[in-house]
């Protein structure tokens, strides 16, 4: 039996390297088969997306992968049109939604909340963000993106910058990374630095280095995955506008890079990547985008089909 099937993807310290690789692989595969034989892999199955917070690409890659297999979507993409405006709970929410659906995906404003959907949920739950906990699907997304662009990830120096306290896609990212060996640098303002009740659990799993200033490095990484100030997550405004602006890659930095570097956001970009950029050919976040449709397909395919596919 396939080992994803029927699995909730919760967290991505729950992927070792063999299945990041297996992931990557069925990628592949869905990027290559006829559009007509991909549409076999999920058809009739739906997915169930269920969001409290804003999204565009997650939760419009879900759907569009969804469809690139064969399957159908169907959701709550803004919970002010649905029952929990009336005071649901999560729990029932999820219970309903299970009810509808094949697989569920859940994105919520508290940590933990994935976790919790899973126990309650009788279909997988994949965990679509999590407070600023996690956001398992972009670190696949990202280190597909990374072995797709520079052909491999161990060996690399990978430069994270802007908002590492609450950006949960910098979570993902750093635990994914601790399957491979790579040397990582880490760049934000002192107040922006990682939580510190996770630099333990990282520091057991890959070595990096911590700055404020990105000058140092810019001139030695493959990658610069660059993330947005995440304003909406500081409890106090004052806080955010000491920070706001501090990092913004222009094409001044980039003549500092290595010519072959590339450039990742996860998205949505606001000022910290000049549009100049863009256009560049170290520009790599709207190819990223791309491929997270593909790793989705890949990951909904692994997951509802009992022997893969
Ligand atoms: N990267 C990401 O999670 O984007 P959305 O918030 O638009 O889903």
């Amino acid at each position: 039996m396939n080992e994803f099937y029927q699995k909730d993807t919760i967290s991505i310290k729950d992927f070792n390297k063999e299945q990041l690789e297996k992931v990557f692989t069925s990628t592949d595969k869905i990027m290559q088969l006829d559009p007509s034989d991909r549409r076999e892999i999920c058809k009739g199955k739906t997915l169930a997306y269920l969001f409290y917070e804003p999204s565009t690409r997650t939760r419009l890659s879900f759907d569009s992968a969804m469809a690139s297999i064969g399957g159908n979507s169907l959701g709550i993409a803004d919970t002010n049109s649905s029952s929990t405006q009336k005071g649901e709970s999560l729990a029932d929410t999820v219970r309903m939604m299970s009810i509808y659906s094949d697989v569920l995906v859940l994105r919520h404003t508290l940590d933990g909340s994935s976790r919790f959907a899973a126990e309650v949920s009788n279909k997988p739950v994949i965990n679509a963000g999590s407070g600023t906990e996690e956001h398992p699907t972009q670190a696949i997304q990202d280190l597909f993106t990374i072995k797709k662009e520079k052909k491999k990830i161990d060996g690399l120096k990978i430069g994270i910058v802007g908002d590492l306290k609450y950006g949960r896609t910098v979570y993902s990212l750093l635990y994914g990374l601790g399957n491979y060996d790579v040397d990582v640098r880490l760049i934000s303002p002192e107040s922006l630095r990682i939580r510190s009740d996770s630099t333990y659990e990282i520091k057991q799993r890959l070595d990096y280095t911590e700055s404020t200033n990105i000058e140092e490095h810019i001139d030695e990484l493959d990658v610069l995955y660059v993330t947005r100030i995440q304003k909406e997550r500081f409890p106090d405004e004052e806080e955010y506008l000491k920070v706001k602006g501090s990092y913004v890659v222009g094409l001044d930095l980039l003549k500092q890079m290595k010519e072959d570097s590339i450039i990742l956001h996860p998205l949505p970009r606001i000022d910290e990547i000049s549009t100049d950029i863009d256009k560049t050919k170290n520009a790599k976040y709207f190819e990223q985008a791309e491929y997270g449709k593909h790793t989705r397909a890949a990951l909904l395919g692994l997951t509802l089909n009992e022997n893969g596919f």
